[in-house]
């Protein structure tokens, strides 16, 4: 948080840093879960982590979090991302302008511009964050709304004829005269701002209890008594949507999908029926893949160029090398590396493993704790048996290497490059390079013995 981008402040003509203050104090009792609520994952990542990341990527001069109290689940979270953090503690929580001036510090003695963030607000993009920075250039404080599908949830934004913002309504506790007007508006409030504090911090004060809370939303009356003007910034709805409870962490989800879905697909990669594929917030995909329907992606997972991913495969924590084939119904575990022109076929499982360029694992396989060479071919139904109750043991298999049908690999093993095992083996000692391998009961034949079996059989009915 260093090198501050500069903007030029109008009136002063001065460089002007940011500083982000993110809400988190809220009790977040609508979603009835011991986990606080900004804890709770969007794309497998916390929606607090979300908003710190991109808070991040504005290179701001501070990032603040206000919390209602010390909560060593969310610091240790927040502090993983940006070491720097500050915290400030509103106990009890009063309303979202108490949480605002919770992080006073930062706004006193400052004209840098204060952008304020909600952590249940996690998909708000760096590109609304710098529109933000950019409209307050003409405006003393800028809003973000939205047009909502859903307008009950959210206060309502009541513009004037120069589409500078007149009020903002919270339609469950107003009068009837202003939920008539709010009814007309609709354009709903994100709740994200920006402003400088030296016009705003006296305004932000003088905020009036209501049902027990100091509402943020009241700066627009201050600022309309005060000639200061307020704009808006219009976004997409997807990114601004706030989550009370668990039926919109579920639509904050949705939207998420589906903006990872469109990112994708901008950039390159196919995918067959999007809507039934799913990503993680870090879930790298090069041009040209093709993603199958019903794909599942985890954390940590990136796939290099002309990677094919068929249908029903959950891939997490994974390296896939230029056009590999992976599915369908492949399972990809953490700490894996799939190589280039590799295969991995239908119930196969691969956990903590490198395969080597053009290896192969096509059918019903688990290897784990492995590394398989180049060109190897590993049998249908073969196991690594890499855990002896206490540990987990390691299997090396060289390059060329011809492992057939249901051989039983048991850890720690080495199997040196061009080395065959015989369909079946229980292989438990390390196996030379070149070198055939076969550990399996001989083949007994008695001449005529299913004969005589059946013959028996049928003179006992
Ligand atoms: C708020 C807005 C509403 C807007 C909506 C958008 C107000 C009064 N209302 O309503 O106009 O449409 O967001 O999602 O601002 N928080 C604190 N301390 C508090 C109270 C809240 O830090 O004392 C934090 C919460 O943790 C949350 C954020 O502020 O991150 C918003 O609070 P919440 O209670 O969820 O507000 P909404 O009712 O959703
Ligand atoms: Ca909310």
């Amino acid at each position: 948080m260093s090198n501050y981008r500069k903007f030029f402040d109008d009136d002063e003509m001065t460089p002007t840093k940011t500083h982000i203050i993110i809400l988190a104090a809220g009790q977040g009792s609508r979603m009835r879960s011991m986990l606080p609520k900004v804890l709770h994952k969007v794309g497998n990542l916390p929606m607090i982590t979300h908003v710190i990341k991109t808070a991040l990527q504005m290179d701001p001069a501070s990032i603040s979090v206000v919390l209602s109290n010390a909560s060593a689940d969310i610091e240790k979270e927040c502090t993983k991302h940006a070491p720097d953090i500050q915290f400030f503690y509103q106990n009890p929580p009063l309303g979202t302008a108490h949480a605002v001036l919770a992080a006073a510090p930062i706004l006193e003695n400052t004209s840098d511009t204060i952008i304020v963030l909600y952590g249940d607000t996690p998909l708000i993009s760096l590109e609304t964050l710098q529109n933000l920075e950019r409209t307050l250039q003409e405006h003393n404080l800028v809003v973000v709304g939205m047009e909502a599908q859903d307008k009950r949830r959210y206060g309502r934004i009541v513009l004037r004829d120069d589409h500078t913002i007149d009020a903002i309504i919270e339609t469950h506790n107003s009068d009837d005269a202003s939920i008539e007007k709010a009814h007309q508006s609709t354009i709903c409030n994100a709740g994200l701002m920006a402003f400088r504090a030296p016009k705003i911090l006296e305004g932000l004060r003088s905020i009036p209890l209501i049902n027990g809370e100091y509402p943020l939303t009241h700066i627009i009356a201050y600022c309309r008594s005060h000639a200061l003007s307020v704009g808006l910034l219009l976004t997409d709805e997807r990114e601004c949507h706030g989550v009370n409870a668990r039926s919109e962490l579920a639509s904050a989800e949705t939207n998420f999908q589906s903006l990872m879905r469109e990112k994708m697909m901008d950039s390159g990669v196919t995918l067959v029926d999007p809507n039934s594929i799913y990503f993680s917030y870090d879930t790298v995909i090069e041009p040209d893949c093709v993603i199958e329907p019903n794909v599942h992606f985890g954390p940590g997972v990136r796939l290099a160029s002309h990677v094919i991913v068929r249908s029903f495969s959950y891939l997490e924590g994974c390296e896939i090398a230029e056009s590999a084939l992976i599915g369908p119904f492949a399972r990809i575990r953490p700490d894996s590396t799939i190589g280039p022109h590799a295969r991995i076929g239908n119930f196969v499982e691969i956990k903590n493993a490198t395969l080597q360029a053009g290896a192969k694992v096509n059918h019903l396989s688990y290897i784990g704790d492995a590394e398989v060479g180049s060109k190897t071919n590993i049998g249908a139904g073969t196991i690594t048996c890499n855990y002896d109750g206490y540990n987990k043991l390691k299997t090396i298999i060289g390059d060329h290497v011809f492992i057939g049908a249901n051989a039983a690999l048991v850890a720690p093993l080495v199997i040196e490059s061009g080395a065959m095992i015989a369909a079946g083996s229980t292989i438990t000692k390390n196996v030379e390079k070149n070198a055939l391998a076969a550990a399996r009961a001989p083949q007994k034949e008695i001449a005529g013995a299913a004969l005589k079996y059946h013959l028996n059989k049928k003179k006992e009915d």
